[in-house]
């Protein structure tokens, strides 16, 4: 080989590393969020994005690739980037002085008026003046904006503190004085373009929905097609919204919900909802744990959705100490659709089903009756599994189904005229149907199963649903339950708000159903979902804080918890489904005393949970340097002033101690004499040391103890609850005391 093959085949392995290295970036890469905690605000010398460059290019070790690798930087309110990185560059990043943490960025999921009369806000409640200086922001699928909901009649410009955007592009025109703000974010190109439009449009309905049952207008006459009518509004009908678009079709993305907090922190919004969520992680690695953190600092609650994963246990999510996470209860209402067979039966079942019948009767048949006999498959045809059942069989029929789960969008394929589901499980929840539906109990399903095979010619008719009043408020069988996984002393949930079948705006740019072969598009819908019980919190939240604009997301949240009416529904959920209780807003702007938690109680609690020195100083930022040492040490069981007591024994653990010290802020008027009552069941001991606290001065603060003992626990018990209760005759401060013990296992 001469000099020059050799030139050759040097270039051509260049070339071949070079796109080696190439290749690697386009398949291998995968988006990592690097988190630095606060923002240094003297930055003299460097820039944020010289920062981040320098990172990435130590971590890389190639200046190009980092350079290309970096996808996005925060800056305005926390510090960190995203970037395109592989695995043992993340690793190396991670183990950079100057960073926090490093995390992968996953993709996190939505939690899918007459609510608030049910909490004791009525039209007439007292408001605060201030109310219209308040901003909700949410963050969302987006907003439709020309819904009745968002209708900015009578609301002045903008307040002062207002520094966000609205962004315009497809099926979105720009914003008013009730939606003041709008943003999408779309880093990671997670928009499907062919179902989302990329812009603050809402494609899905579920923002548009979360934000008016936040803070939308009063809208009188609203409904489903005559459902639920009546009035809808927001609980701060006055206060303003601000979007943030970060949920897509394929679902939300970490480094957009980053984005979304890093702008709203900055924009001066008031409160940040966020009916979202994702498997609880260590703070450091959760960009909802950051970013409500970060707000926190800045005077910004957020309010969260617990998750929908009830009724089973250790599944609440969104559970950082500063954020205050929310349970769906039912209202006073539930969703009946009654059906008659051709025997004259009538059997109640439940849906949102918003059509009429036309004819007095229909021919009824059943699965293993229209079973498709020429189909080659396996599905289960009693369910009216896709592809089983035979199309002429099923035209113009109502259809009996085992199961409960999409049977009327496949009936509907095949041109049935309605279906029966059969519920496993009794369920709480209606569903919007796409033909005429209705879900029935197994027992009743057998019951009409068996008229189906007793006659030539069976027929029914499924009505339209009605409304009926019910005893509530009850925890919704698919609201999240505790204990939680990170921080096993603190409890979570801490609250809950109606979140079962609430009537709310809806976008107009999506079917009711979601579904392309539905044709009902509507100002209004009825969804249920944790997703609908945490904007509820939130507008709560801003109501308390329009007459407290000074007071701080602590103090808000333990006006919430403390006034919160307790649900004991059944023993084996009690607080761990529903935390402090359902809210009541109008108790809350007047709660008599606050525990209030300060940056540095938090501070000392994440040392406590052995958050170390270097990232502790991150967090606080600043020049000063700060360890854990120059914190005083968090005290007690839980080491948190928080206004709920909890903490989950060892499962070894043969007798229950805990100590809970507490400090109480006088928020009412004038002297006040506060004395403990505490109701606990015989085998525990709650001792409250003192039991009478004495104030004589707003803002007076006094500290206390709470020494709770007991056990051995009763073989299969698993939770024991009492209620602290600081009364001075005019307030009630409530405070739910759970001890937790897993069960261990057998064998
Ligand atoms: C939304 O925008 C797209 C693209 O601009 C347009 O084709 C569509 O008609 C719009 N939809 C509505 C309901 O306005
Ligand atoms: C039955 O199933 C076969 C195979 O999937 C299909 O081709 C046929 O159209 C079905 N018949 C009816 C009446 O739906
Ligand atoms: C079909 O589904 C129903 C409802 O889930 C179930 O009860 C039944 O056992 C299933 N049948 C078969 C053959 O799997
Ligand atoms: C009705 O008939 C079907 C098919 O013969 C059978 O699978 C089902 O068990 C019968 N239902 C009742 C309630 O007897
Ligand atoms: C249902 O409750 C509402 C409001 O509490 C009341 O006005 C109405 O009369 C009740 N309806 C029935 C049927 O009890
Ligand atoms: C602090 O913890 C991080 C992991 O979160 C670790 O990488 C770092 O080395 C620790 N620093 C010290 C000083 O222990
Ligand atoms: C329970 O206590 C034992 C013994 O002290 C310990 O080894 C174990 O890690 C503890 N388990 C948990 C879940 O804390
Ligand atoms: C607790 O119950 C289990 C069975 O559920 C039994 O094996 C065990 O002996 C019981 N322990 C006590 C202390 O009663
Ligand atoms: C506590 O205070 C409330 C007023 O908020 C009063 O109605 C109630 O009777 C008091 N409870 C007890 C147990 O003293």
């Amino acid at each position: 080989m001469n000099i020059k093959q050799n030139l050759v085949a040097f270039v051509c392995n260049l070339i071949l590393a070079a796109t080696l290295i190439n290749g690697s970036t386009d398949h291998e890469r995968k988006a990592y969020i690097a988190y630095m905690g606060d923002v240094l605000q003297d930055r003299a010398t460097i820039s944020i994005m010289e920062e981040h460059h320098g990172l990435l290019s130590r971590a890389i070790g190639n200046e190009k690739i980092a350079r290309e690798s970096r996808i996005y930087s925060y800056e305005k309110s926390f510090n960190g980037f995203v970037a395109r990185l592989l695995p043992q560059e993340a690793q190396r990043l991670s183990e950079d002085e100057n960073v926090v943490s490093v995390f992968p960025n996953t993709i996190r999921k939505l939690h899918t008026t007459r609510s608030w009369d049910f909490l004791g806000m009525t039209k007439t409640i007292k408001r605060s003046q201030l109310e219209s200086n308040i901003i909700v922001a949410v963050l969302d699928t987006g907003i439709y904006v020309k819904s009745p909901s968002f209708n900015d009649k009578g609301l002045c410009p903008p307040p002062a503190k207002w520094k966000g955007n609205c962004d315009t592009g497809p099926n979105f025109t720009g914003c008013n004085n009730k939606v003041i703000g709008a943003r999408y974010y779309n880093l990671d190109n997670a928009a499907d373009p062919d179902r989302d439009s990329i812009s603050p449009a809402d494609t899905d309905g579920h923002g548009t929905h979360t934000s008016s049952t936040a803070a939308g207008a009063t809208v009188n006459g609203a409904s489903l097609y005559g459902l639920a009518k009546g009035t809808t509004r927001g609980g701060v009908p006055s206060a303003r919204i601000a979007m943030y678009k970060v949920c897509w079709n394929g679902g939300c993305t970490d480094m957009d919900l980053l984005a979304a907090f890093d702008d709203a922190i900055h924009d001066g919004v008031d409160v940040i909802s966020i009916s979202i969520g994702g498997s609880p992680r260590s703070f450091l690695d959760d960009p909802i744990a950051i970013g409500s953190f970060h707000a926190m600092k800045k005077g910004i609650l957020t309010s969260c959705s617990a998750g929908n994963d009830g009724p089973y246990p250790g599944t609440v999510q969104n559970i950082a100490p500063w954020i205050l996470t929310v349970a769906a209860t039912s209202s006073d209402r539930k969703f009946e659709t009654a059906l008659k067979l051709g025997n004259g039966d009538t059997v109640s079942g439940i849906s949102v089903n918003t059509f009429s019948p036309r004819k007095k009767m229909y021919p009824l048949t059943n699965g293993a009756h229209a079973a498709n006999t020429t189909a080659n498959n396996y599905g289960n045809v009693s369910a009216c599994d896709y592809g089983t059942l035979s199309m002429d069989k099923v035209k113009g029929k109502i259809v009996y189904c085992l199961g409960s789960a999409s049977q009327d969008y496949f009936i509907k394929l095949l041109g049935g005229a309605g279906t029966i589901m059969v519920l496993d499980e009794p369920s709480d929840i209606a569903f919007t149907t796409l033909i005429s539906a209705t879900s029935v109990l197994v027992k009743q399903g057998i019951k009409i199963d068996r008229y189906i095979n007793s006659t030539k010619n069976p027929q029914a008719v499924i009505y339209k649903t009605k409304t009926v009043n019910t005893t509530a408020p009850f925890l919704a069988s698919f609201s999240s339950r505790g204990p939680q996984t990170i921080n096993l002393n603190i409890l979570k949930p801490d609250i809950a708000a109606p979140g079962l079948d609430i009537l709310a705006a809806y976008s107009q740019l999506i079917s009711i159903t979601g579904e392309r072969t539905d044709n009902r598009i509507a100002p209004f819908n009825i969804i249920s979902g944790t997703s609908m019980a945490c904007p509820h919190v939130s507008a709560a939240a801003a109501y308390v804080k329009s007459f407290h604009p000074d007071w701080s997301p602590a103090a808000i949240k333990s006006a919430l918890m403390t006034t919160a009416t307790p649900l004991k529904i059944k023993p084996e959920d009690a607080e761990l489904g529903s935390g402090s209780g359902q809210i009541n807003p109008k108790k809350a702007a007047h709660p008599g005393l606050v525990y209030d938690i300060t940056m540095s109680s938090y501070i000392s609690f994440l040392c406590k949970e052995g958050y170390n020195d270097t990232n502790i100083g991150k967090l606080i930022g600043g020049k000063k340097k700060h360890t854990c040492s120059s914190f005083k040490p968090a005290q007690g069981t839980d080491g948190l002033n928080y206004p709920s007591m909890h903490t989950q024994l060892n499962v070894t653990a043969s007798r229950i101690s805990a100590v809970f010290y507490r400090t109480v802020t006088h928020v009412g008027f004038g002297n006040s004499v506060y004395k403990a009552i505490v109701t606990s069941p015989k085998d525990l001991s709650v001792q409250v040391l003192p039991s009478t606290l004495k104030f004589t001065k707003l803002h007076q603060q006094k500290s206390f103890k709470v020494v709770v003992k007991g056990g051995p626990m009763k073989n299969g018990t698993q939770i024991l609850s009492a209620l602290l209760e600081w009364n001075d005759s005019r307030h009630s401060v409530k405070s739910p005391i759970l001890i937790y013990k897993p069960i261990p296992l057998s064998g």
